[in-house]
């Protein structure tokens, strides 16, 4: 499908385009596109807020008076566009989700299925007495009970905070304190790798930690004994309910539909906040526009519904539009490495989106798994998380998609919400490496330190530059929880994203990687300084030092290296490395532990005494570290390319 035409801009890359065969059917076609962008900006997005159903109609698209307000006037539920208002137009039978568990369990909810478990649930949790406005944190698995949680949370207006199930007990405490959340939900446990693993222990610990008292919910998902303790269980909440009607409470298009946390640039998970009008809106749009959704659709995002892609593209989008969404419980390789492609096959996917880590590791596995597999049902592949290279592209594309499926890139993040950049499938060519472009409605810069707009082919910070209804709702107060909102000297309004890019000739961007500490592991985003504040806490450590290196197996696209420095009468040995891995275990996860401690003697520093850690990324992935003069002690990094033990 490689489109021959040289190209002057970027002579070295090529374009690809669309089989006709998309682009007659795609959601949004040329003319769309012209008809969405002829509104101007912001009216442009009323199109979007139209795929939903709104109680009251909005106002204005946008009011922009000191804070930022999509669709004010409107009111809506969440739970009522997700769930009853397919069941009302005859659609109760179609499936919402298809369950794939990790024990090769299946269980599939239709619409009306769904519509009475949240009901039910909605109903209980309205008896334990959460009230509009009170937080509940969800500590789960990929079990269906997550998702009909948030529907069940959304349907009363009780914001979900849902926390990752690999989370420490730390980390779930600081999220329930942080979130002023007073009911949680849990489970007993879950397989990982055929071992079960205790949640409830860990969630009985952060609720002892957490500084104010929890009520627990608590799934029975191991199906073994009944789990002890002080706590309701779900199943029997749901018996007790079958059959209830919660009416869907209506809610301003600016109250919050949920929390979530992210790593920041601080040692402190940052809170993000979402609306429920403006969120939904982009999440329905985006899902119709960019991932060519609609009702007759399953759909695949293989994110974890614990953070914002799992949120964003295996619930609220899908749902919203009527689609099936997949939920899969287990791990790409196990039982076998072709667990995906079965799980394709047998449910028909329509439109399959991971993240890079994932198709490097699929790649390395070999093309004979997705070969060996009938994959045709794949109309549209989605890429997610990091760069895809142009190697992971047409692996991607000719191995899984059968060398015809359009491949979208699309980049956003926590803060957006929804995807930000991309190419719509139907309109746009494609260009390997690069993301795409602004989708239509958003507008975004390359810019200096100096928020000057820098040329085309020049490398800068992407910042947007005009609001967008998926935007978190700090970003629209101005300061706090560490939301990035600059004016710039003509007081043009920007969000800095945090991350580098260059934009070539034809507006196609290039991510060349994050501006700050903020790092992307196994598609999780962590902080540096997170672990390295849980890391200066163990017993005998002075310093340390987080940078994420290159993996020489190219499965993960990264590792976690941490340069510790012990105290001067204290030994570097395997007790203190065990100690600094059990201490960010303890506190964030095992996602964060560092695959290589190195101990070192000092760190380099500039002469005011900042650590380098770019010379430390360099000896982590093994590069030449290039000048080191400006160091007030060069020497120490010779030494320390020594000491790295992989
Ligand atoms: C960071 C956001 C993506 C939403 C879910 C994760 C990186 C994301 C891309 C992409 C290059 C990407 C950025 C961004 N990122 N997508 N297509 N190309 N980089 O959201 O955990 O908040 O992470 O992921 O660095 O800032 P998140």
């Amino acid at each position: 499908m490689a489109d021959s035409s040289s190209d002057e801009t970027c002579p070295e890359r090529e374009w690809e385009t669309p089989p006709d065969s998309f682009v007659e059917q795609a959601n949004v076609a040329a003319a769309d596109r012209d008809a969405f962008e002829e509104r101007g900006w912001p009216g442009c997005w009323s199109v979007a807020a139209d795929l939903l159903d709104w109680d009251r109609p909005f106002d204005a698209v946008l009011d922009d008076e000191g804070a930022t307000r999509w669709f004010p006037g409107g009111r809506l539920n969440a739970s009522y566009n997700c769930v009853d208002r397919h069941v009302e137009a005859g659609r109760g039978d179609e499936t919402a989700i298809t369950w794939e568990g990790k024990l090769g369990e299946t269980r599939a909810y239709s619409y009306r299925e769904l519509a009475g478990e949240v009901n039910a649930f909605a109903a209980a949790l309205r008896e334990l007495g959460v009230g509009e406005g009170d937080v509940v944190t969800l500590y789960l698995p990929m079990i269906p009970e997550l998702p009909v949680a948030m529907l069940a949370c959304a349907r009363i207006g009780a914001p979900h905070s849902v926390v990752f199930a690999g989370f420490s007990a730390d980390a779930l405490a600081t999220r329930l304190s942080g979130a002023d959340s007073e009911y949680l939900v849990t489970c007993d446990g879950y397989y990982r790798r055929g071992t079960a693993i205790d949640l409830k222990r860990r969630a009985d610990n952060a609720c002892v930690s957490a500084d104010h008292d929890v009520e627990q919910v608590v799934v029975n998902r191991l199906e073994d004994d009944r789990p002890v303790g002080d706590h309701h269980a779900y199943a029997d909440l749901v018996a007790e309910h079958e059959g209830a009607t919660v009416d869907p409470v209506s809610r301003g298009a600016d109250d919050l539909l949920f929390y979530i946390y992210t790593s920041g640039t601080t040692g402190e998970p940052t809170l993000v906040r979402h609306t429920t009008g403006g969120y939904l809106t982009h999440v329905a749009w985006t899902s119709h526009a960019v991932l060519d959704l609609g009702p007759d659709d399953t759909h695949w995002c293989s994110a974890d519904v614990g953070w914002i892609t799992g949120h964003s593209y295996a619930v609220y989008g899908p749902l919203a539009l009527g689609a099936t969404t997949v939920l899969y419980e287990g791990t790409p390789d196990h039982p076998e490495t072709d667990r995906l492609w079965e799980i394709i096959e047998r449910n028909g996917v329509d439109v399959f989106y991971t993240a890079p880590t994932s198709i490097r590791a699929f790649m390395k596995w070999g093309e004979e798994h997705p070969e060996g597999h009938d994959l045709s049902s794949l109309r549209l592949l989605g890429s997610v998380g990091e760069p895809i290279d142009e190697t992971a592209w047409h692996w991607y594309r000719d191995h899984v998609g059968d060398g015809d499926c359009p491949v979208v890139d699309t980049w956003w993040q926590t803060e957006t919400g929804g995807i930000v950049l991309s190419t719509l499938p139907g309109v746009d060519r494609m260009r390997p490496g690069a993301v795409g472009k602004s989708l239509p409605g958003v507008e975004t810069a390359v810019v200096d330190e100096l928020g000057e707009r820098v040329a085309a082919g020049e490398a800068g910070q992407l910042v947007v530059t005009r609001p967008w209804p998926g935007m978190a709702r700090s970003l629209c107060e101005g300061a706090g929880w560490g939301a990035r909102r600059t004016r710039t000297a003509d007081g043009e309004w920007h969000y800095e994203t945090g991350d580098n890019a260059v934009r070539d000739d034809d507006g196609y961007l290039h991510l060349l990687g994050r501006a700050d500490d903020v790092v992307k592991v196994s598609d999780r985003r962590l902080s540096t300084t997170e672990i390295e504040s849980a890391i200066v806490g163990v017993e005998g450590v002075a310093e340390a030092a987080v940078v994420v290196g290159a993996d020489e197996t190219a499965v993960q696209t990264s590792e976690i290296h941490a340069f510790v420095s012990p105290e001067s009468n204290v030994a570097g040995d395997q007790t203190l490395r065990e100690r600094v891995r059990d201490a960010v275990q303890e506190a964030i996860g095992p996602i964060a532990v560092p695959d290589v401690v190195t101990f070192a003697p000092s760190l380099p520093k500039t002469r005011s005494g900042k650590v380098v850690r770019r010379y430390l990324a360099a000896i982590a992935s093994g590069e030449d570290l290039g000048d080191t003069s400006a160091l007030r002690n060069p020497d120490v990094v010779g030494e320390l390319e020594s000491l790295v033990d992989r």
